[in-house]
């Protein structure tokens, strides 16, 4: 069964059909790229994903369960995580302490254990402080985990977004354009970290870029959107030599 199986999806704003027909599968494991021109409709289409819109049309399977029109946290909670194109961390917070605060969505101890500091919750506690240094070795935080999240440069921000994604334990990671405004030693960094989780983690992973030269070294399969209808579908190479998509990014 595919992770992720999404058929005919559509929504308008208004008069603008923003997403239309849209189909996609994605399986286990996967690292899978979704590109097209600013405007195309990526976004969007994360949107309906994680239930910040209500698609007009179409199913959302994940995993084999319907999630289309769900709300938010009901389909964080059926494990689908995301970053946004603008960085959105808790910036009063420690490093650490944003990765915990996706943990804690998932590892919940009683109230009252909480409160008196009980044996369990210490031990929970001693665990999550474990898992969450974890996640910050994968994207090399771990000497900055007790600075403020805002003390960050902005190339480890969006690394420490990533990570704190992570802490859910999804089973699918949705990436919204996460190279944004890096530096291309950074972007190289980044990207080598992305194929890392999908790797170690067995992670299934759907990235946003309209920049397809990022995208074609690490997805083995991309969709090409383009004013909000899927203009090539298919393994990387054959879809970058698709004369349709060239077009559509010389057009741009
Ligand atoms: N909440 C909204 N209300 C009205 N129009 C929207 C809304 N969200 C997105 N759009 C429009 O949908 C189109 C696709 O936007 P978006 O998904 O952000 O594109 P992309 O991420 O590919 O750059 C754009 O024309 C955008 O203006
Ligand atoms: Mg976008």
């Amino acid at each position: 069964m595919a992770m992720l199986e999404v058929k005919n999806l559509g929504i308008s704003f208004g008069g603008l059909r923003a997403v239309n027909g849209f189909d996609i599968t994605i399986e286990k494991g996967q690292l899978y790229g979704l590109i097209g021109p600013n405007g195309a409709g990526k976004t969007t289409v994360f949107n309906l994903l994680t239930g910040v819109y209500r698609p007009d049309n179409g199913n959302i399977l994940l995993d084999g369960q319907e999630i289309a029109g769900k709300k938010t946290i009901e389909i964080s909670k059926a494990g689908i995580a995301r970053t946004f194109q603008n960085i959105r961390l808790f910036s009063d917070m420690s490093v650490l302490d944003n990765v915990k605060a996706g943990l804690h969505n998932h590892h919940v101890y009683s109230a009252v254990a909480g409160i008196f500091h009980l044996p369990s919750y210490q031990k929970e506690e001693k665990l999550m402080n474990e898992k969450a240094m974890e996640l910050l070795q994968v994207f090399e935080l771990e000497g900055e985990a007790e600075i403020l999240a805002s003390n960050l440069p902005y190339g480890k921000q969006r690394k420490l977004e990533i990570a704190r994604a992570l802490a859910t334990d999804p089973k699918l990671l949705l990436l919204d354009e996460p190279a944004a405004g890096m530096n291309p030693n950074e972007t190289q960094s980044l990207m080598d970290m992305i194929r890392f989780v999908r790797d170690h983690f067995d992670m299934t992973i759907l990235l946003i870029e309209h920049d397809m030269r990022l995208v074609s070294g690490i997805c083995e399969e991309l969709s090409v959107l383009n004013f909000g209808e899927v203009l090539a579908q298919g393994r990387t190479e054959d879809v970058l030599n698709n004369p349709q998509v060239i077009t559509a990014y010389l057009g741009e």
